[in-house]
């Protein structure tokens, strides 16, 4: 089955999962962004009132145009339900995110919400992490923070667009795209490269998640509750 179509599939069956959520926080990415579509269908069909909380432009230009009603960061803390995608996953259900650039909002969100989903496809999972690591640093820490790195024996790469012009962040930043090889204790280096000046965020995610639906090449759509 065709990719879009099975992350069709994975939010259709998502989306009934809202239970009692009426403030549902975004992450980013294509599998976020097909779960708006569902959510958009079915919050017309139950004729539910439910606001959204985007991670990032590209979620938040998607949710517009689902004609989903926006609320303002003040509640935050109120999240009932934060959805998200993932660039990888371990056995653990750890995370790698930050592909778009939106790991700090990203992490805002899930951290904040009483619930976290995950929707991923296959493809992402894996036994260890070993991914490189977007880390999110304030421009003007850019060489001091990649000589630190290189210091904890990994390495960094500016991540560029075309042209090599730098990407930069809806906040402003650079990403610097780091390869630690395999990660056998993700909380150990979240916390690490966090305590470097000018990191803002790392795309190492250890928060507790509540469900994961895996969609396979095949269509089928595996819900995964995992345990605390
Ligand atoms: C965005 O910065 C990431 O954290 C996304 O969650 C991640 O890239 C997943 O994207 P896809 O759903 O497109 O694979």
């Amino acid at each position: 089955m065709r990719i879009s179509k099975s992350l069709k599939k994975m939010a259709e069956v998502a989306v009934k999962d809202l239970e009692d959520a009426r403030i549902v926080s975004l992450g980013s990415g294509s599998a976020v962004a097909a779960f708006v579509k569902a959510l958009s269908e079915y919050v017309k069909q139950h004729k539910i009132n439910i606001s959204v909380i985007p991670s990032s432009i590209q979620i938040q230009l998607i949710a517009e145009r689902a004609n989903l009603n926006i609320c303002s960061y003040h509640l935050i803390p109120f999240i009932d339900l934060a959805v998200d995608g993932a660039d990888q996953i371990d056995n653990q259900f750890r995370m790698i995110k930050g592909g778009g650039g939106a790991l700090l909002k990203e992490k805002v969100l899930l951290s904040s919400a009483k619930r976290r989903i995950i929707l991923a496809d296959e493809s992402k999972f894996t036994k260890l992490l070993n991914k490189p690591v977007p880390i999110e640093v304030h421009p003007f820490a850019r060489a001091s923070v990649e000589k630190s790195l290189k210091l904890m024996g990994s390495m960094p790469r500016l991540r560029v667009r075309e042209k090599d012009y730098p990407f930069i962040t809806d906040n402003g930043n650079i990403i610097l795209d780091t390869d630690f090889g395999e990660i056998p204790n993700p909380k150990e280096l979240e916390l690490k490269i966090k305590a470097l000046p000018g990191v803002m965020e790392v795309g190492i995610f250890t928060c507790k998640i509540d469900r994961v639906y895996k969609v396979y090449t095949s269509g089928y759509v595996e819900r995964i509750d995992v345990r605390s």
